[in-house]
């Protein structure tokens, strides 16, 4: 009996090695009958992260990166984007009575927001690999992030209905001037304030600074009425906006 159990747990083992050491295993039948493809296996992965039931990745799992890589720069992640975009539209159609006081308000984060941060992934390399902030400053410096389109029309659109736009990110003060020069080339203006990382909210982590930002802008008697940000640390925590609207981003995880 114990012997037959050693057996047993052995190859186990063996087995459980094998499925770690080669995926093609994953693709034999599995006990209710189903085919799992290496696509399926990394599409439930990015979905989950979307769902926020899978938090504080570091890194892409090694079998999914060209996955994501693929989904980063298709069509797929733009209408998905799109869509997120367009939802907000129907909540501020139906739903956001605007004081036009000059205190209505609303919230962006910037990278993967407002701009992609892609074309430092597609020349770097680095869609695998454990985020390098050094390098992605460097990049940032430069000024070359691309508009998300969608994202600009909307932004654009709540200005022409006197929202105040308010842009919080977790880049570093020490990026401020390149961040706006960024921003501006690629057509987005007429912001109302730009929160950066500083001495005095860096002990704090993103969505407690960000919630913070939130609570000074309540304060200060505006109405926030929603919050457009990939991270899901730029829109949980107390205050709430209104509304809040997630843009998809499987690629990299801001606590
Ligand atoms: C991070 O990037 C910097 C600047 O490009 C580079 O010098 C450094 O070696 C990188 N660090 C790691 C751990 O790859």
């Amino acid at each position: 009996m114990v012997r037959n159990l050693g057996v047993l747990v052995a190859t186990f083992c063996f087995l459980l090695g094998f499925a770690v050491g080669d995926w093609n295993i994953l693709n034999h039948k599995r006990k209710n009958g189903l085919q799992i493809s290496l696509k399926n296996y990394c599409e439930a992965w990015r979905m989950n992260v979307e769902l926020h039931n899978i938090k504080d990745f570091k890194v892409v799992p090694e079998e999914c990166v060209e996955y994501i890589k693929k989904y980063m720069t298709s069509t797929q992640y733009t209408i998905d984007s799109e869509r997120t975009i367009d939802e907000s539209r129907v909540y501020i159609s139906t739903s956001c009575t605007f004081k036009k006081d000059g205190k209505d308000a609303w919230i962006f984060d910037i990278d993967d927001t407002l701009v992609s941060t892609v074309p430092y992934y597609k020349k770097n390399g680095v869609w695998g690999e454990k985020l390098n902030l050094t390098s992605l400053e460097e990049w940032m410096k430069k000024g070359k992030a691309t508009a998300l389109d969608h994202t600009l029309k909307l932004f654009n659109e709540l200005k022409a209905q006197g929202v105040q736009i308010f842009l919080v990110s977790s880049r570093r003060e020490t990026l401020r001037s390149a961040t706006v020069d960024n921003l501006v080339d690629v057509g987005y203006f007429g912001w109302t304030s730009l929160f950066l990382r500083n001495s005095e909210n860096e002990n704090k982590n993103v969505q407690q600074y960000k919630a913070g930002v939130r609570q000074d802008l309540i304060n200060k008697g505006y109405q926030v009425w929603g919050v457009v940000g990939d991270q899901w640390s730029s829109i949980e925590g107390i205050p709430s906006a209104i509304r809040t609207f997630k843009l998809p981003n499987p690629l990299y995880y801001v606590a």
